[in-house]
């Protein structure tokens, strides 16, 4: 169609809406009424970043080869929440969904089933971010957020870093770190055109 806006194909594998505040079961999709979807570019904003790969054939990858090549991702392991394989399956996931921080990124890349991943926007507000098989998103360091499973209950994760990894997460508050402040310089303000403006101006 002439003029139609072009879909993100990312956007069949990766969805983001902000969440309303009760507090049912967090498995659920938690959708604001009306529905408040928000881009992947918005996600960008936050430093989120996002692709969709082909989950079928990871092993032969260029693109993820390249992507692993480019961001310096020397080390891939597979997580796979479900309690037939994930050790202290219920401790895991009570600590997945504790808003957390780390001092490196994390990187997951779904190649079996989906799950959800909470970031707080400049304004302190949930954002659920739906990544289903082939999404691949980047969490910045510093930046809040917490897991949960969906409602399938099933995800297998690959899970990248830059040499040894360090999962230790940091419940908040923990905003004297530095990777905290760092991520708020970076990405604590709204570029205007060439202005930085404050989130709470
Ligand atoms: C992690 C996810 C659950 O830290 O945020 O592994
Ligand atoms: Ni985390």
């Amino acid at each position: 169609m002439v003029g139609a806006p072009e879909k993100d194909p990312r956007e069949e594998v990766i969805q983001a809406w902000y969440m309303d505040d009760s507090d049912e079961d967090q498995r659920l999709p938690h959708h604001r009424e009306p529905k408040q979807f928000l881009s992947l570019e918005q996600l960008a904003e936050l430093g989120v970043l996002s692709w969709r790969l082909d989950a079928d054939n990871y092993e032969t990858d260029e693109e993820l080869k390249k992507i692993r090549e480019e961001r310096g991702y020397s080390y891939m392991d597979f997580c796979e929440v479900c309690p037939e394989k994930l050790p202290n399956y219920e401790e895991k996931i009570k600590n997945f969904f504790e808003e957390h921080l780390h001092t490196d990124e994390e990187i997951r890349y779904c190649v079996a089933g989906s799950g959800y991943f909470d970031v707080r926007d400049r304004n302190d507000q949930w954002i659920r971010v739906w990544v289903k098989k082939g999404g691949m998103i980047v969490l910045p360091a510093g930046i809040y957020h917490r897991f949960t499973l969906d409602s399938d209950n099933y995800i297998k994760a690959m899970r990248l870093f830059v040499g040894d990894p360090i999962w230790t997460p940091f419940n908040r508050p923990h905003d004297h770190l530095p990777a905290r402040k760092e991520y708020l310089e970076t990405f604590g303000k709204t570029q205007v055109g060439n202005h930085a403006v404050d989130a709470a101006a």
